[in-house]
């Protein structure tokens, strides 16, 4: 089977390694092409990825007969315009999430995807393709744990990546805590449940970094969710996790109870010193879902070889961000958000 040729635009924090994981550990594809505003990004691509052709114009990237597909790893705010130009232009495309941040151009961005049915669009739910988070979809499939009844969820990014958050949210919008980080969660709980969330109830609290107040950004929130069948949901998002990058995941069942990373340990390594009993802690995403990201890059790469589409798809990108961007305005309003109503 002939490779897929990918084009890849954005080399920042996650292009990186979407690149890395292209280039050398994904079978039947190859990355030939990479467009950022970064001249040392293409430097990058071209000296330690091979890449062959590069671009600072996404659209001429796009234009391009020989690439097949794109992988969009742009600010958030770019998403929807770059997926409308590659599926135009008849390639297969895989967007980081969130799919956009508004509701009017994520709408156009899912027809226009509807209009192309024979392109694969993938959006990136990583979480999903993680070894932990498939085992549990399994037993809640299976029934195991009953009806849900609860979710709970803690998504808190290391304070050690401070410096260079601030970075990328002062250089374009992020959408905010809930849109950038909780969607991941919000996904989480559409995809366990199969039920949409009905009402939102958003608070937050800034205390640690000034700075984030600078940019517009929270840096702890929470979130209280009614489902359409009265199932709850419960999430914490922050900035500030002092120990490391606290992903959890808690799942109440009539049956039974699970909970994902409980603790977000780095491995099964327990240290004895002076210290005490040390489990060492999961540092950040790319440590933590390295695997996730390369399941889900292979996933899409299958799903163009094979003819078919992925599970993960447009209208999750537009249910889970209005959901986000309903927590957003309880948290500004300080009001319930009845999403069926808004
Ligand atoms: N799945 C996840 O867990 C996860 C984690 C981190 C980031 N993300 C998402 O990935 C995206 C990128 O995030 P990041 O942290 O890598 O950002 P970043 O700021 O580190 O990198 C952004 C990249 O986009 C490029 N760029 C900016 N404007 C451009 C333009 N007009 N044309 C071409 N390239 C342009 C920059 O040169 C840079 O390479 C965001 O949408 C973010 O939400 C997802």
């Amino acid at each position: 089977m002939e490779k897929v040729r990918v084009g890849i635009v954005g080399l920042g924090r996650l292009g990186k390694i979407h690149a890395k994981n292209l280039s050398e550990a994904i079978q039947g594809c190859e990355l030939v092409a990479a467009c950022s505003v970064v001249p040392a990004e293409l430097t990058y691509a071209v000296e330690e990825l091979g890449v062959q052709e590069t671009f600072t114009d996404y659209q001429k990237m796009v234009e391009s007969p020989f690439i097949d597909a794109v992988f969009i790893v742009s600010p958030s705010g770019f998403h929807c315009e770059q997926i409308q130009v590659a599926m135009a232009h008849g390639k297969h495309v895989f967007s980081e999430k969130p799919i956009g941040l508004s509701i009017a151009d994520i709408q156009q961005t899912v027809n226009v995807i509807a209009e192309h049915p024979s392109q694969v669009f993938m959006l990136g739910f990583m979480r999903r393709y993680d070894e932990s988070y498939q085992y549990a979809k399994k037993l809640v499939e299976a029934g195991e744990l009953g009806e849900i009844t609860l979710v709970r969820c803690y998504g808190i990014d290391p304070s050690s990546g401070m410096e260079s958050f601030v970075k990328f949210a002062g250089a374009s919008d992020s959408g905010g805590l809930f849109v950038d980080m909780s969607i991941h969660d919000i996904d989480l709980i559409r995809w366990f449940t199969k039920k949409e969330v009905s009402k939102v109830w958003a608070i937050g609290k800034n205390a640690a970094y000034p700075e984030l107040d600078k940019v517009g950004e929270l840096e702890t929130g929470a979130a209280m969710m009614q489902l359409e069948d009265n199932t709850m949901a419960l999430l914490v998002a922050g900035r500030n996790c002092q120990h490391g990058y606290h992903v959890e995941t808690e799942l109440i069942g009539t049956k039974g109870m699970l909970r994902i990373a409980a603790a977000p340990e780095k491995n099964l390594v327990t240290v004895m010193n002076q210290e005490g009993v040390v489990r060492p802690c999961s540092q950040n995403f790319p440590e933590r879902f390295r695997e996730a990201f390369i399941n889900e890059a292979r996933e899409f790469i299958q799903c163009i070889q094979e003819k078919r589409q992925p599970e993960v798809n447009a209208f999750d990108g537009l249910q889970s961000t209005r959901i986000a961007l309903a927590c957003k305005k309880s948290c500004e309003t300080n009001q319930l958000v009845d999403i069926l109503k808004d």
